[in-house]
């Protein structure tokens, strides 16, 4: 088990649904028709039940994984695909799905290998975005809330697999 605890609590599950209601109504405000979400495993499956529950209409979902941090709070800058879709993107709006964008390493890794599939659009939503973290200079359409450097826990995120089932999000501290 993780020698770490999570403490205060940065967002609250109730901030939380008010934010990711209104991304949702943003997103498909401007994709009113046929939407593709592709959300990444394991860490955006929380974020991405409830967006798609607060929007109508056709919407379908695939998802996709890729290994980032192991067992660290740092990032190893290596991303490797674990797990792709299973249906083609050619012709369809699409939104990528991810938790949080720190350095910015794995998100720029999915958005090429997913524009090289010929969608007709290509956006990201980012539940939490460290701007002061980043490596790469990615393009992030929508973002839930911007967050100083602090490692978080809780709504999908984890720290070795653990803590994914808190309701809110919240700092780990050593
Ligand atoms: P990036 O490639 O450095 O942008 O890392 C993105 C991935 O690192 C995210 O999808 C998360 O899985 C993980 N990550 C980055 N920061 C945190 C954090 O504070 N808590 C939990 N996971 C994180
Ligand atoms: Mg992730």
């Amino acid at each position: 088990m993780p020698d770490l605890n999570p403490s205060e609590i940065l967002l609250s599950a109730d901030q939380i649904q008010k934010r990711v209601t209104e991304l949702a109504r943003e997103i498909r405000g401007d994709f009113p028709g046929d939407l593709h979400l592709i959300a990444v495993l394991k860490g955006a499956f929380i974020f991405l039940s409830d967006l798609l529950r607060n929007m109508d209409g056709h919407v379908s979902l695939d998802f996709m994984a890729v290994s980032s941090y192991a067992k660290s709070t740092t990032s190893s800058g290596q991303v490797r695909l674990l797990k792709d879709l299973d249906t083609s993107l050619d012709g369809r709006n699409v939104i990528i799905v991810e938790d949080i964008v720190d350095t910015g390493l794995t998100l720029t890794y999915l958005q090429d290998i997913l524009r090289a599939r010929n969608p007709k659009s290509l956006r990201t939503a980012c539940l939490l975005s460290k701007p002061s973290r980043r490596k790469v200079d990615v393009q992030v359409e929508y973002i839930g809330f911007s967050i100083d450097d602090r490692f978080v826990v809780g709504y999908g995120l984890d720290y070795a697999e653990q803590y994914r089932n808190l309701p809110h999000i919240a700092v780990l501290e050593p």
